[in-house]
């Protein structure tokens, strides 16, 4: 996509790879200051430095998203370094394997909970302190369809995913009169990391093509795509909604 944000300054959790990554690349070709993050600090310098050498804008801060001093840091830094926040996308997320949701470990719900949601509110309240201040600003979650819909066997990423679409609705309402837009993006099935174990057994490939109505899965810069133009200008009057990406899915 296209859309000149020289001078913005953006902001992506999870940027060491996926979607997240393919995200502060977007961002930087169009101009903005990215500021990469995530917990691996090799990862994320690596690529801020190979941003720079292009002659791109970016900065690498590592944090861990559930450690809301790290949080707050991290905002800071950004501020610090490139005097504002334009764009937040809080897209650092986890998921555990499939199981019977009785079966669930009381460790593994809280960890999803904790990295799905409680995170991305910890997040939002650092960025929207600083977006407040600025009156403006524009924030992007990132859902699934499992924040849409069942997803059988992830009953808490399940939960994780819906909470975060709830949350981005209300603040969305809540903060819309003082130039702040806040809205989620609901992905299928995409081509990172995340699925890359589960997606290399054969029958469950099938299952993943076959639940695409459009027939493949997506790649992150597919995803990257509409996280952008939901921060840019072109989208203004949007503010407070889930928008899927996902090849039909849940149509
Ligand atoms: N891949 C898919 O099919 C898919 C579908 C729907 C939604 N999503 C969502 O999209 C987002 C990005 O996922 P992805 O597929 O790119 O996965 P990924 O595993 O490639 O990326 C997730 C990122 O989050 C980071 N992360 C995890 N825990 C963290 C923590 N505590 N602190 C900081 N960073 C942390 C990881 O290091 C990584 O950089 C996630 O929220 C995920 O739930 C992915």
């Amino acid at each position: 996509m296209t859309a000149n944000m020289q001078g913005k300054v953006a902001l992506v959790t999870g940027a060491s790879g996926g979607i997240g990554l393919a995200t502060a690349r977007q961002f930087a070709e169009a101009g903005a200051s990215v500021v990469l993050s995530a917990r691996r600090t090799e990862l994320i310098a690596e690529e801020a430095a190979r941003l720079t050498d292009a002659g791109y804008s970016a900065l690498a801060v590592p944090a861990d998203v559930t450690e809301e001093e790290q949080v707050a840091a991290l905002v800071a830094r950004t501020v610090e370094n490139f005097g504002r926040l334009d764009y937040a996308v809080n897209n650092a997320g986890v998921i555990a394997d499939r199981v019977a949701a009785h079966e669930i470990t009381n460790k593994d719900w809280d960890w999803q909970i904790s990295v799905n949601l409680t995170a991305v509110w910890l997040s939002m309240k650092y960025e929207l302190a600083q977006m407040v201040q600025q009156g403006s600003g524009s924030i992007v979650n990132l859902s699934s369809v499992a924040g849409l819909r069942a997803a059988p066997g992830l009953a808490a990423y399940n939960a994780s995913k819906h909470g975060v679409v709830g949350l981005t609705k209300g603040t969305g309402v809540e903060y819309a009169a003082q130039g702040i837009r806040v809205n989620a993006v609901c992905p299928g099935w995409v081509e990172t990391p995340m699925t890359a174990e589960f997606g290399s057994d054969p029958e469950r490939r099938k299952m993943m093509i076959e639940s695409e109505p459009i027939g493949r899965t997506a790649q992150p810069e597919e995803i990257a795509n509409t996280i952008f133009y939901l921060c840019s200008d072109a989208a203004s009057f949007i503010t407070g909604e889930a928008i899927a990406v996902d090849g039909g899915m849940t149509s």
